[in-house]
């Protein structure tokens, strides 16, 4: 059985009153979610403070990117061994707006979820198709593309390390989800993609869905055979549906 995982990505939102309010609405709800596991990925400078807001609660902190490299001249890039050192466990990689806003390639993202695995860091691995690239009844072969970055570089078993968010970019933001069975559909494919490579792997990997979910549809979507939890925008950044969404994964 999987466990399910629900990640809440508060982007570029927050400031340090709200972030304290936000961990502690969200400790005091964590007792209602029973087998879920939690996650909160905070913009960088509040990760540590959030760490300690986190302390003894269940919840786990990530960041929204990580450096492919370790250290060095670098500049304004957060490495893994710094995310390591101040308690932060995941890290996103290959969201769609780091894709499409800073450039980030297939490459590079594989170069990233490299840099998380090396410094013990777990990758929540975004993938996802654009509308136009749905329209053009391509989006397997945009996932397919976007995970076949990360297993040329590291290798199939690698992805066990993590867990994979499928998010369709136009989703994302717009209030506009995915059906439930849109969304199973290419779950499914992605496991059945990497089953082909390594059986075990594909029957232990998370597979998240993200874009639009909230505390109404969550449930639904979370239902999915393949569907082991979400990646959460919007909706992270209130407690109550936030937990509302946690408890949808059990
Ligand atoms: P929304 O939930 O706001 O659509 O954002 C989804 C997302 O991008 C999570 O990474």
């Amino acid at each position: 059985m999987r466990q399910p995982m629900v990640a809440g990505n508060w982007k570029m939102n927050g400031s340090s009153d709200s972030v304290k309010e936000l961990m502690a609405g969200i400790k005091a709800g964590m007792d209602s979610v029973k087998n879920t596991e939690v996650v909160v990925c905070p913009p960088a400078v509040y990760i540590p403070r959030v760490v300690g807001a986190a302390a003894d609660s269940g919840i786990n902190v990530g960041s929204q990117n990580i450096c492919d490299q370790d250290r060095g001249a670098f500049t304004g890039e957060i490495s893994g061994e710094m995310l390591n050192d101040v308690g932060c466990g995941y890290a996103i990689i290959g969201h769609s707006e780091r894709r499409s806003l800073y450039g980030e390639t297939d490459e590079l993202v594989a170069k990233r979820f490299a840099a998380a695995r090396r410094n013990g860091i777990k990758p929540i691995f975004c993938i996802g198709e654009t509308l136009e690239e749905r329209e053009q009844g391509i989006t397997n072969d945009v996932c397919s593309r976007q995970i076949d970055a990360v297993i040329a570089l590291e290798g199939v078993d690698a992805l066990a390390d993590g867990v994979i968010a499928y998010e369709p970019v136009w989703a994302i933001g717009t209030g506009k989800t995915a059906s439930p069975e849109q969304a199973q559909e290419v779950h499914a494919f992605i496991r059945e993609k990497i089953r082909g490579l390594n059986a075990d792997v594909a029957d232990g990997l998370r597979i998240l869905y993200g874009g639009s979910m909230n505390a109404a549809n969550a449930a639904e979507l979370i239902g999915q055979p393949d569907i082991d939890g979400g990646l959460i925008g919007g909706a992270s950044l209130k407690a109550e549906d936030f937990l509302t969404i946690c408890r949808a994964g059990g």
